[in-house]
């Protein structure tokens, strides 16, 4: 399918403004829900297309999930060894969370599973989870040793291991926790720099025996999870497309209710801060162990800034937009430490300089870094690569540009996002 979006400048965005639940969250409440013993309620569930594809699969090993209104789940776990073999391959879709933390889990499990995913998703590198998982006693074959479909071998004994993740990746290190939920014995997990640390939370609120502090787990293997509630707050990512549109539109106000601001995911408000962008972060609460609040983001003159490397886990989703930011600021922004979004569901760094240039902006990129100086933008004829978070961020630039934009292969928002376009109109953006 190839869908085409129009889009224009936009003369303001205004109003209080709902985002869909966070993936990440969404991926886990289902995996962990299905291992645990007794019901799990989960609410703010992320109707997108990848958590769905998580949800049928978990239905295809046997998992009753009940879907009592739009965003709720009801989750009859049925505990760490009661999953059942499926016969038809498991379809991850888009979604490389999805396979890469199935890859862990069903490499303990007593029977064969094979995962498949989309083109771009059979594109995007396995290694990096299949070699750590070998370490531990899995066995796994993949095209070419890296790629989608993977078979992954059941009936292995898996061992306790002390590993680094080797690359600043929460889905390769949540794959080793799962795995390592079915080893003997206690494994310890480091991670280079510390990611999103939601399949540790996760873990400990439904009383799994672990402790964390930021770059280095310890796990132990043979525990038991316990249903419970699980609240899910808007997506800091999805939200990520409105901060910085309402950030570079003059005349925008808005307010972003209900949105989670682990640490591990607020990169983008403090590298749209050192911009001079100015974003309020007010009502922080606590919502089943994570942290959430509202924003209040109105336009602000931006300026370029040399990006602090430390931020880029913490932001990892949305360079993308920080890109549209830099290329409407004043000056020039530098980038570095960016060799992962390569391998997003995009060449994220060529998807985003190729639709920059083509607005006029001038981008100058190697392997893991950009240089972007800010000016006027123009209306032009861009390629979104199937990635959703590329598109998003066009439909966000071309707000800001002279002209009008039109937007290709946009088919994939709904992956994280579904009806962007409906609150974006409603919020005051020309798209359509
Ligand atoms: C995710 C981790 C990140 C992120 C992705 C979601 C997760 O990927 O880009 O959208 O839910 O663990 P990497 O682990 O590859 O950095």
């Amino acid at each position: 399918m190839s869908l085409t979006w129009t889009a224009a400048r936009s003369s303001g965005l205004h109003g209080l403004l709902r985002v869909p639940g966070d993936k990440s969250i969404s991926h886990r409440a289902i995996i962990f829900g299905a291992l645990a013993e007794g019901p799990t309620h989960v609410s703010g569930f992320l109707e997108g297309e990848d958590t769905l594809a998580t949800a049928r699969i978990f239905s295809q090993l046997g998992v009753r999930i009940e879907t009592p209104d739009a965003q709720s789940r009801i989750i009859h776990g049925v505990g760490l060894h009661g999953l059942q073999a499926s016969a038809a391959p498991l379809d991850c879709g888009n979604a490389g969370t999805g396979m890469r933390l199935l890859t862990g889990l069903l490499c303990a499990q007593a029977f064969d599973s094979v995962l498949i995913g989309d083109a771009s998703l059979s594109q995007r590198p396995m290694a990096r989870v299949i070699n750590k998982l070998e370490a531990m006693g899995g066995r796994i074959s993949a095209r070419e040793g890296n790629y989608a479909p993977l078979h992954v071998h059941g009936g292995q004994h898996l061992r306790p291991v002390e590993i680094d993740t080797g690359v600043a990746s929460a889905q390769v290190k949540s794959a080793l926790l799962l795995a390592a939920m079915y080893a003997e014995g206690e494994s310890v997990i480091t991670e280079p720099r510390p990611t999103r640390d939601y399949t540790e939370a996760m873990l400990k609120s439904l009383g799994w025996p672990i402790s964390y502090g930021p770059r280095s787990i310890r796990i132990r293997g043979g525990g038991r999870l316990q249903g419970g509630d699980i609240r899910i707050p808007g997506d800091i990512s999805s939200a990520a497309f409105f901060i910085t549109a309402a950030l570079l539109i003059p005349g925008s106000d808005i307010t972003l209710e209900n949105i989670g601001i682990n640490p591990r995911r607020t990169g983008i408000l403090q590298a749209l801060r050192l911009m001079g962008g100015r974003i309020e972060v007010f009502n922080e609460r606590e919502q089943g162990g994570e942290p959430v609040a509202d924003l209040k983001v109105r336009h602000s003159a931006l300026k370029a800034i040399e990006l602090p490397e430390s931020l880029v886990p913490d932001m990892i989703d949305e360079c993308p937009i920080f890109f549209v930011a830099a290329a409407l600021a004043e000056g020039t922004t530098h980038a570095s430490g960016l060799a992962e979004l390569r391998v997003k569901e995009s060449d994220r760094i060529a998807s985003m300089a190729a639709g920059l240039r083509a607005m006029g902006a001038l981008v100058e990129e190697t392997p893991d870094s950009v240089t972007i100086t800010g000016g006027r933008l123009h209306g032009a004829m861009i390629q979104s690569h199937h990635d959703h978070r590329i598109a998003m961020s066009f439909a966000v630039a071309a707000q800001c540009a002279g002209g009008k934009t039109l937007l290709q292969d946009c088919d994939n928002v709904a992956t994280s996002f579904p009806g962007f376009v409906d609150l974006a109109r409603s919020a005051g953006m020309i798209l359509e």
